[in-house]
């Protein structure tokens, strides 16, 4: 199985991770008619089991954050690639099969590419999310997330640049500042519990700091905050506070409104 260009479904994000998928399928189909031992095997089954899923993730996730219709009978067909997994793993199917069972799974996966996710693709450009070609524009704006949830960071990195930024992730506090140190960012998302350093300590740092103290600090958190804690906030110096989860455009919008004009119209 190889990647080609017809599979694209216009939404860079899933395309990339369906090329990894394409690839994963392609080292099994290879090992399996290199008659592989069952140990060569199950690492590269265990490996594909884990990508799906995280893939599978984000674009439920994306579903359910623009409201797609068809989100339950896409879900369905994805929790039965990941059963058919499962009954590999434990065996269920003998490796005398799989040779026989390679093609059916191809051919699954191009429809769900081609239909389903293609499908899902073209509902999410018509809600906002648009291909990302704003990677030959020339001044992208650097976002930096901070925030111990992997898949949201994953998420929120697809929404984003899709829109046209560029964007670091960190998964706690100091891991954001040091990446801010290494490259400046032109706005910062970050979550208030994070490991480490929370998002308070890492916005008071972050003031303290001469190269970042200009650069906008918003929070972004699923934690309801109090009213004495967002006056806390703003007193650190935040720029915004902000509610997880905010439709894509009005979290476009607040992040436009605090990055400098000629910046934001490029991510526009
Ligand atoms: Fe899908
Ligand atoms: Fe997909």
């Amino acid at each position: 199985m190889q990647w080609t260009s017809a599979y694209e479904t216009g939404i860079v994000e899933i395309d990339q991770q369906h090329r990894t998928i394409v690839g994963l399928v392609a080292e099994f189909e290879a090992a399996i008619r290199a008659n592989a031992s069952w140990d060569r095997l199950y690492p590269l089954i265990a490996r594909a089991r884990d990508y799906a899923k995280f893939h599978f993730a984000v674009e439920e996730s994306l579903m359910q954050i623009l409201g797609y219709p068809r989100t339950s009978a896409h879900r369905s067909e994805h929790r039965f690639v990941l059963e058919r997994i499962a009954d590999l793993e434990q065996g269920v199917l003998r490796k005398s099969m799989l040779e026989e069972l390679a093609p059916q799974f191809r051919t699954w996966l191009l429809s769900h590419f081609l239909e389903s996710d293609r499908h899902f693709a073209g509902f999410a450009r018509a809600a906002g999310v648009h291909v990302a070609q704003a990677a030959h524009a020339p001044a992208q704006p650097r976002v930096l997330i901070a925030d111990a949830d992997e898949q949201h960071r994953n998420l929120l990195k697809l929404l984003l640049e899709a829109n046209g930024f560029k964007v670091t992730l960190a998964g706690d506090g100091l891991q954001a500042l040091a990446a801010a140190r290494d490259e400046r960012p032109d706005v910062v998302l970050s979550e208030v519990p994070l490991p480490n350093m929370d998002g308070f300590a890492l916005c008071r740092a972050w003031m303290q700091d001469a190269a970042l103290s200009a650069v906008p600090f918003i929070f972004y958190s699923g934690h309801q905050m109090r009213q004495d804690q967002e006056q806390f906030a703003q007193a650190l110096g935040a720029a915004r506070y902000l509610s997880k989860p905010l439709a894509t455009e009005s979290l476009l919008q607040e992040l436009r409104s605090v990055l400098p004009t000629d910046r934001s119209r490029s991510a526009a």
